[in-house]
Order: C-alpha cells, then sequence, then structure tokens
C-alpha cells in the first residue's frame, strides 16, 4: 500500500468511527423531541417525524466549500444540520405550536431559526427551520451536538421531495 492509500484510508476509518458516534446521537435527538412531541400532546397527531445523519459526501462537500479543516471538533462545531429531523404535520398552526413546544423546553440550546414559510427561499421552498444544540451524553461522555429540525406541512414535504429529487441535490443520506 503506498502512502496516498494509507491516508485515504485513515481519514476513512475516521470517519466510520465519527458516523457510528453521530449515529447515536441522532437516535437520542430524535427520542428527544418524540419525548417534547408526546409532552405537549403533538406526538398524535402529526404525520411522520423521520432523521437523517448527513451523508459523508455532502458533509466532505460542505467542510470544503467552508473552508475547514476536517477535524472532528470543526465538523461538531461548524456543521449545523450533522443531524437533521423532520417533522410532517397536517396544518400551518401546527407548525408554530410545534416550534414553539421545542423553543420552550430547555433540553435545546436554540442557535437558529428560519421562517421559510413567512419568507419562503427564491426555489418556492417552504418550511420552518429550528437549529439547536443538544447535550447528548455518549457512554459517560457529553458531546454537544447540532441539529436542523425540519417542520413542515404534508404539502410542503410534499413539494420539497419533489424538488429535492428534481433539482436541490441528489445525496445519499443515512436514514433511521
Ligand atoms: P444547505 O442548503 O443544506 O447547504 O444548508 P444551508 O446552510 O444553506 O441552509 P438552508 O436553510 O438553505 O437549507 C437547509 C436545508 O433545507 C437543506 O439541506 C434542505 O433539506 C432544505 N432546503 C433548503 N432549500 C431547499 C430547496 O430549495 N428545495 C428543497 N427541496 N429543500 C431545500
Ligand atoms: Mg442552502
Amino acid at each position: 500500500m503506498d502512502k496516498v492509500d494509507f491516508n485515504t484510508y485513515s481519514i476513512y476509518d475516521m470517519y466510520e468511527n465519527m458516523y457510528y458516534i453521530i449515529n447515536i446521537a441522532r437516535s437520542i435527538v430524535l427520542n428527544e423531541v418524540k419525548d417534547v412531541l408526546k409532552n405537549g400532546g403533538k406526538i398524535e397527531q402529526i404525520t411522520k417525524i423521520e432523521s437523517r445523519i448527513k451523508s459523508y459526501v455532502s458533509l466532505i462537500e460542505k467542510m470544503e466549500h467552508k473552508g475547514y479543516e476536517l477535524t472532528w471538533n470543526n465538523v461538531i462545531e461548524k456543521i449545523n444540520d450533522l443531524i437533521g429531523i423532520r417533522i410532517v404535520c397536517n396544518n400551518l398552526n401546527e407548525i408554530y405550536e410545534i416550534a414553539n413546544l421545542v423553543k420552550n423546553d430547555a433540553r435545546f440550546e436554540i442557535l437558529k431559526e428560519k421562517d421559510y414559510i413567512r419568507k419562503p427561499k427564491e426555489s418556492g421552498y417552504t418550511s420552518y427551520h429550528i437549529i439547536f444544540r443538544y447535550k447528548c451524553k455518549i457512554e459517560e461522555v457529553t458531546i454537544p451536538i447540532k441539529a436542523e429540525l425540519q417542520i413542515r406541512t404534508v404539502e410542503m414535504d410534499n413539494w420539497a421531495s419533489v424538488a429535492h429529487d428534481l433539482v436541490y441535490k441528489k445525496k445519499k443520506q443515512v436514514v433511521g
């Protein structure tokens, strides 16, 4: 094995380990969000809740694009949507009610809110996004991890999935 191959394998190993941890964090964050919905009496009303971790390719592209060195700390601190959670509900009111439940829950440190409903993206994309940080306890270690929560109606979700496949970006995602 020459030097280039060796380097490729070490980076790959590092990411495999990283993805193992991030996937545990995904499952913890998903359960916490579900818990908020349950406590707020919303879990029965929603159409679906799903989660994913950012794909390897998409992560590398974003880090390169933003000019960050590929380190664990940079990935954890700079990438807002390392973990993605999506809640699909029935109407506009519910979106804001769910957003308020999350915003008023001290478990989550709210970092950013993007209301693409009041202000749709140029593409026509609509959804309510909340970027938050959650301190995941994984095997005695506390890892503050960022997640992007997307809240949308069934109609918004249908539009986005068609538009995502056709134009937005094609990427393989790890779902769970
Ligand atoms: P990326 O676009 O993912 O690089 O993140 P960003 O920091 O530019 O944030 P932005 O709020 O623009 O997008 C975050 C996420 O919203 C994306 O990863 C998509 O899941 C979704 N999204 C944003 N714009 C569109 C769009 O035009 N079409 C679709 N289908 N999804 C979109
Ligand atoms: Mg974007």
